[in-house]
C-alpha cells in the first residue's frame, strides 16, 4: 500500500447550501464565470434562482450557457471554449450532474491547450486549469469531487476520457433536495454508475481497509435506494445515496488502487455510438454478463462480496440477488433492452479497441468483449 491523499475539494453538503456558491467564489478572488448547464432542468426545480440571487449578492458577474448534453460532446466544449477566452472569464460554475461538471473540467483544462480534444486523446496533458466550481444535481459520476472528465467526440464516436490534479473543483455545493426532482430512472442510474464505479476498483485490487469501506459504501447505496423507491423524497436515504456516490469515485476509498475499468471500457463504446443512451443504462445492461465473465478471475473476492454486500453465501446468490435488485428499480440487463441489434456488436466492440484493450483482471480483447456483449445482448431471466 502505498499512495498520496489529496483531495483539494471543498465540499459542501446539506440542505439550503446552494445560498452559499457566490460567496465560495468571491472567496477566490473570482469576479466573472461561466454559469454552464444542461437543458433546463435547474429552472424547473429552482436551483437556477438560487444559484443567481447567490451570484448577485456576492457581485460577481456572469455570463450563461446552455445545452450542455448528457454525455457532453466536444464540438459544444470547444464552442464555451471560445466564449471564455473572447468574454474575459475566470472561472467555470457548473450547475448540473456530470454531463456539465465534466465538460466545465474540459472548458477549464483546454483553455490552456491548442485545442481540447488533445487531452482526451492523449496527445497533451492538462497541467493548467481555470478555477472549477460546481453545484451538484445529479449523484452518480462523483465528478464533483473527483479529477476525471469524460467527452464524447461526436465526429469519430470516441468516449474518452482525461483527468489532472488541475481539475478538482474548489468548491463543490451539494445539496441533495435539489435531486428529488430526478426522473426515477436517474436516481436509478446514479446508484447504478456508483456500484459499478466501485466494483470496478473492489474485484481487482485486495487491500483490506479499501475492501472494508467499498463494502459499506455498496450496502449503503442498496439500502439507500430500496427506500427511495417508497418515497423518493425521503431525505436521509436520499442524502446517503448522494454522498455514497461521491465515495465512490472519490481517491478516499481507493487507498490507491488502480482498478479493472473494462466495464466502463466497454460501456463507453455503447454511450459512443449511441449517445441517446445514459452512461449508467450501458453499465446496468453490462453488469449481469460482466460479472459472470469476471468470475473466474478472481473468485475469492466475488464470493466475499457475496457475503458481505448481500448477505447470502455464494456467488450465484448474490447475482440472483443483484438481478432481482435491477428488476424491482426497473433497469436494464442485457443490452437488446437498450435497442442495440446483435450486428451492431462488432463494430462497437472495433471502437472499444480503439482506446485500447480495457481490463486489468483481464486484459479484455476483441473475442473477450464480443462475448460479453453477445452474452449481455442474449441474457435472459428465469
Ligand atoms: O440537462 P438537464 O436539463 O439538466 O437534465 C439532466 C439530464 O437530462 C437531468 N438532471 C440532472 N439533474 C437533475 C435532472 N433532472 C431533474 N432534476 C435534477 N436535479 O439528468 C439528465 C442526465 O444528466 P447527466 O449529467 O448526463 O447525468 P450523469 O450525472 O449521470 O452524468 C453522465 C456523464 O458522466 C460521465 C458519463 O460518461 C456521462 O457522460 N462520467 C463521468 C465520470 C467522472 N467525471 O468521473 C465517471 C463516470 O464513470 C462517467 O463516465
Ligand atoms: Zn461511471
Amino acid at each position: 500500500m502505498e499512495f498520496t491523499l489529496n483531495i483539494p475539494v471543498k465540499y459542501i453538503f446539506g440542505k439550503n447550501t446552494i445560498e452559499r456558491i457566490g460567496a465560495e467564489i468571491a472567496a477566490e478572488n473570482v469576479k466573472k464565470v461561466l454559469l454552464l448547464a444542461g437543458g433546463g432542468s435547474i429552472k424547473k426545480n429552482g436551483v437556477y434562482d438560487q444559484v443567481v440571487n447567490s451570484l448577485k449578492q456576492n457581485g460577481i458577474e456572469w455570463i450563461e450557457l446552455w445545452d450542455v448534453q448528457p454525455n457532453p460532446v466536444l464540438s459544444h466544449a470547444r464552442k464555451a471554449i471560445e466564449i471564455v477566452k473572447r468574454d474575459g472569464l475566470e472561472a467555470i460554475l457548473a450547475v448540473g450532474g456530470g454531463s456539465v461538471i465534466d465538460e466545465a473540467k474540459a472548458i477549464a483544462g483546454g483553455f490552456y491547450l491548442g485545442d481540447v480534444w488533445e487531452a482526451f486523446s492523449g496527445k497533451a496533458r492538462i497541467k493548467k486549469a481555470l478555477p472549477i466550481f460546481t453545484v451538484l444535481t445529479l449523484s452518480a459520476s462523483a465528478s464533483e469531487i473527483n479529477t476525471n472528465a469524460v467527452l464524447l467526440n461526436e465526429e469519430t464516436n470516441q468516449k474518452w476520457a482525461t483527468g489532472a490534479p488541475s481539475l478538482f473543483p474548489k468548491v463543490s455545493i451539494v445539496d441533495p433536495t435539489v435531486q428529488y426532482s430526478l426522473p426515477w430512472n436517474q436516481t436509478v442510474n446514479g446508484f447504478i454508475d456508483s456500484m459499478s464505479h466501485i466494483t470496478e476498483v473492489y474485484f481487482t485490487d485486495d487491500i483490506e481497509i479499501s475492501l472494508e469501506l467499498y463494502e459499506g459504501i455498496m450496502r449503503t447505496l442498496i439500502s439507500s435506494i430500496k427506500k427511495l423507491k417508497l418515497n423518493e423524497q425521503d431525505y436521509l436515504p436520499r442524502a446517503n445515496l448522494v454522498y455514497s456516490s461521491s465515495m465512490a469515485l472519490s481517491a478516499f476509498p481507493r487507498c490507491g488502487c488502480g482498478g479493472d475499468w473494462s466495464q466502463h471500457g466497454i460501456e463507453h463504446g455503447i454511450s459512443g455510438m449511441f449517445p441517446k443512451i445514459a452512461h449508467a443504462a450501458g453499465l446496468s445492461a453490462l453488469y449481469p454478463a460482466w460479472l459472470e465473465f469476471m468470475y473466474p478471475y478472481n473468485k475469492s473476492i466475488f464470493d466475499r462480496w457475496a457475503v458481505k454486500v448481500f448477505g447470502v453465501e455464494t456467488f450465484d446468490e448474490a447475482l440472483k440477488a443483484f438481478l432481482k435488485l435491477l428488476v424491482e428499480l426497473d433497469s436494464p440487463y442485457s443490452i437488446k433492452q437498450l435497442g442495440i441489434k446483435e450486428e451492431d456488436i462488432e463494430p462497437m466492440t472495433d471502437l472499444i479497441l480503439q482506446g485500447g484493450q480495457p481490463g486489468k483482471l483481464k486484459s479484455l480483447d476483441k473475442a473477450d468483449i464480443m462475448t460479453i456483449l453477445r452474452n449481455s445482448y442474449n441474457y435472459k431471466i428465469n
